[in-house]
């Protein structure tokens, strides 16, 4: 496209400007020669949204764009929608690496164009810079690791930054892989999950045991660590009931040592059952007092601010009502709880909904943690539209596992060979290229 630079006019460039490499500067190379530039900087909100926490905060990347040769403007964009900031400015051209002409930014690019249309701006569509790119840069920097300082910091960091959290059970290092890797286009976005879920039933079922507390917490840290190993994305963990007060101040510190953003208590004692048993087994709820003394107990042996202890409420689970469970809430955020969980056996959300709709008052309020197991028709929507904050779907993976391992197995044994199960499974070549290092 042949365009002369004609005075005054205002060229937009959009970008999140965490990771700058010469293909950004190819792109402000050409916009300086078609006017002014005015940098349409992703917000840390925009950019969390779409599953990339930035390395540097909204004003250190300002600070860098501010300095570009040809920008006079910097201003927030505050979503992938350049809609908006168009229509304040209305530049008289829209200018983007070329990539956006296929692949999830497709929709963003129509939207533009069908926006600049009304004051007659352009698009133009610079060749993409074929050797970088910023997902690939990202993608390097997720294979070197993450520190344990970095990933306990990132839940607060996600919290603070989207509108909600979705987190998925791990029992091993590839289950945790796919949490790590997996990621959804769905019109101009994408879907990640945003992190993993240390859950106590998954652990000790991988294990062959029960959900009792019998699988120890050096157990349970030891399947910890193979997922530390291979992942960056924040982990929260099932505490189950945390054990003794005393005994919990120590897991406390080792899960801040590892890089463990947050640990779930629930307010049981006794032999614990699993949840979903309810009043089907014998279960006791925690005093109120014990359970605040608990809590307490964990917030004192913190070493660092951003450590997480959520109080998981059992009072709905053992048919102790509403107000017990909205009582529960309000004393464990007086003892230092950083949020709540509020649990349910109940098919339908109703009881969660109206648990939400009084929590929401709570002046005080902390993030509300749910795990939709049995009212899974649930839309995460309709949750996060009464404040739910953090949403563990707590077992999905190992439940969909185990009938793929035992139709296999069957069919083995009934055909006396694989080949009848060979459709379902992965070829075996792909095995050998799921994890990296095998072929490199
Ligand atoms: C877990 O995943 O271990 C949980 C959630 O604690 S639940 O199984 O619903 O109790
Ligand atoms: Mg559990």
């Amino acid at each position: 496209m042949n365009i002369k630079k004609s005075k005054g006019s205002v060229v937009y460039v959009a970008l999140s400007a965490d990771l700058l490499h010469h293909g950004h500067m190819n792109i402000f190379n050409e916009a300086a020669k078609l006017g002014d530039i005015v940098v349409g900087l992703m917000t840390d909100k925009a950019l969390a949204s779409n599953n990339r926490l930035p390395f540097l905060t909204y004003e250190q990347r300002k600070l860098v764009v501010e300095n570009i040769k040809g920008v006079v403007k910097v201003i927030p964009q505050k979503s992938d929608s350049y809609r908006d900031n168009l229509l304040a400015i209305k530049p008289n051209y829209v200018i983007h690496g070329d990539d956006w002409k296929t692949g999830f930014q497709k929709e963003i690019r129509a939207e533009v164009l069908e926006t600049v249309v009304a004051w007659s701006g352009k698009v133009v569509d610079i060749p993409y810079t074929k050797d970088i790119n910023s997902t690939s840069i990202a993608n390097a920097i997720k294979r070197i690791g993450t520190t344990p300082e970095r990933r306990l910091k990132s839940l607060r960091k996600l919290i603070e930054l989207k509108p909600y959290l979705r987190f998925l059970d791990i029992h091993n290092g590839l289950s945790a892989l796919i949490i790590e890797n997996l990621s959804v286009g769905e019109g101009g976005a994408f879907s990640e999950f945003d992190g993993m879920w240390a859950s106590s039933l998954t652990d000790s079922t991988a294990k062959g045991k029960p959900d009792i507390e019998a699988v120890d917490v050096s157990s349970r840290i030891n399947t910890l660590d193979g997922i530390l190993e291979v992942t960056t994305k924040p982990i929260i963990y099932d505490g189950d009931t945390g054990g003794l007060k005393e005994h919990f101040q120590f897991t406390v510190r080792t899960l801040e040592r590892l890089g463990v953003s947050a640990v779930i208590i629930e307010d049981k004692v006794g032999l614990k059952k699993n949840s979903l048993l309810g009043n089907d087994v014998e279960q006791t709820q925690d005093n109120i007092d014990n359970f605040s003394e608990k809590i307490r107990s964990g917030k004192k042996a913190q070493v660092t601010e951003d450590f997480m202890i959520v109080a998981r409420i059992e009072s709905l689970i053992l048919e102790k009502g509403l107000e017990d469970a909205l009582y529960r809430a309000k004393s464990y955020i007086s003892a230092g709880a950083d949020g709540i969980m509020i649990h349910s056996r109940e098919k339908s959300p109703d009881e969660i909904f109206e648990f939400c709709n009084r929590y929401n008052s709570f002046a005080n309020r902390k993030p509300l943690v749910v795990v939709p197991t049995s009212f899974s028709a649930t839309y995460e929507k309709e949750l996060v539209n009464r404040g739910v904050n953090v949403i563990i779907y707590a077992n999905q993976l190992l439940r969909s596992a185990y009938p793929a391992m035992l139709d296999t197995a069957t069919s083995i044994l009934e055909n006396k060979r694989s080949f009848e199960a060979e459709s379902k499974m992965m070829p075996f070549k792909e095995i050998l290229k799921l994890v990296s290092g095998n072929d490199d």
